[in-house]
């Protein structure tokens, strides 16, 4: 079955073969394996991407289910120059990174957050990421992240 949607902006068209996850389309079939697969039954949030402005977990949500809808991957968030943009560097610059496995996840449920909340405060960053899991480091970091950069772009200081 021919699908179409947008993917990190570009207007795309995969063949999807039944029952299949948008996880297994993204790092399977177009090799975007920025996305991460963790648990795969919708519990750590590794998965997520963003689908019209909301964040999803891809690794239960339908790929039968994308004609017409507008997907956001972690490789779809970088700066133009492909380098890291304001939120993934605050992340580097306030320690919430160690494996990095849950990183992209937590960088699109922080985007998702930053869209809707310009200045979110501690308890909404910690709500927004509630979903995914980190096993390596404090979630105090990653709060720290979102935070700064939600002020940085408040100021007009952010680079997304
Ligand atoms: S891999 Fe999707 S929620 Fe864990
Ligand atoms: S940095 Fe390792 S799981 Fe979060």
């Amino acid at each position: 079955m021919k699908i179409s949607f947008t993917l990190n902006s570009n207007a795309t068209k995969v063949d999807v073969p039944p029952k299949t996850t948008l996880l297994k389309i993204l790092r399977n079939e177009m090799g975007l394996t920025g996305t991460k697969a963790g648990c795969e039954i919708g519990s750590c949030g590794a998965c997520t991407v963003i689908i019209n402005g909301e964040k999803k977990k891809s690794c239960i949500f339908p790929a039968d289910k994308l004609e017409g809808c507008d997907v956001t991957t972690i490789e779809g968030v970088s700066a133009p120059d492909n380098k890291p943009n304001d939120l993934q560097e605050s992340f580097l610059e306030h320690g919430a990174t160690q494996c990095g496995y849950c990183l992209p996840g937590m960088i699109m449920a922080g985007e998702v957050l930053l869209a809707k909340n310009a200045t979110p405060s501690r308890p909404e960053i910690k709500e927004a990421i509630a979903d995914n899991l980190c096993r390596c480091i404090g979630y105090i970091q990653i709060v720290d992240a979102i935070e700064a950069t939600a002020e940085k772009r408040a100021k007009g200081k952010g680079a997304a």
